[in-house]
């Protein structure tokens, strides 16, 4: 299949790039590192990635930025940008994208751990990442010609917990997140909140 993966520099991204490419021909689609460069915040900068890839079989979002802070802290520009960034700019990714998915094709995107289970700090994170899943359980009722969605939401990842010196013991290994990605892509579950 012919897949686009939108923040195939980061993390998860790296991860789930390595998993599909043996199998799959990957499109990488970051904010500034890739050969192809979106930002998810900016709505004509998602139609125009469309217009550069041309058709797919799929579309993998494992991208999306919303400000953890505590409540008192968040400020108006911190739920915009999260708003805009993570929950927006991968409604987009489906709103104008679904177009250029071929017919059975799929959408995958990313909520995390934090939008059901919440923590001090993280009411934008938990808004956005809820409101992810709720836009993909129903878009899922709609989506034409068969195109399917899924959310996989991750917990913490032992990688990212490793970067900056932290404990990685509660976190999951990158590889088995993206698992669920290769899951979502290649099964036939639709409307489904996959928690690897
Ligand atoms: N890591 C975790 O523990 C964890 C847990 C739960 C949920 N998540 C969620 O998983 C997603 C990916 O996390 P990650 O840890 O892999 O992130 P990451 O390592 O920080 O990588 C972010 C990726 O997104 C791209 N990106 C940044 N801003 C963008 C924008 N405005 N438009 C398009 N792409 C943009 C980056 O591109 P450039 O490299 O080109 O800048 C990079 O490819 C996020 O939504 C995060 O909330 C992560």
């Amino acid at each position: 299949m012919r897949v686009i993966v939108v923040g195939a520099t980061g993390t998860i991204g790296r991860a789930v790039v390595e998993a599909l490419t043996p199998r799959h021909e990957i499109v990488a689609v970051s904010h500034r590192q890739a050969p192809i460069r979106v930002d998810l915040a900016d709505r004509d900068s998602v139609a125009r990635m469309y217009e550069t890839i041309g058709q797919v079989d799929a579309v993998i979002s494992a991208a999306g930025r919303a400000r953890f802070a505590p409540l008192r802290e968040l400020t108006d520009a911190d739920f915009a940008m999260s708003l805009a960034n993570k929950l927006m700019g991968q409604v987009n990714l489906v709103r104008l994208g679904h177009p250029s998915v071929r017919d059975g094709g799929s959408f995958t995107l990313t909520s995390g751990y934090l939008g059901r289970y919440p923590a001090p700090g993280s009411p934008a994170v938990s808004l956005v990442n809820a409101a992810v899943e709720g836009f993909v359980r129903a878009a899922a009722l709609e989506l034409p010609r068969g195109i399917r969605i899924n959310a996989v939401s991750p917990r913490w990842i032992r990688e990212t917990l490793q970067a900056p010196g932290r404990d990685p013991s509660p976190g999951l290994p990158v590889a088995v997140v993206a698992q669920a990605y290769v899951k979502s892509l290649e099964g036939n579950q639709t409307g489904a909140v996959l928690d690897p």
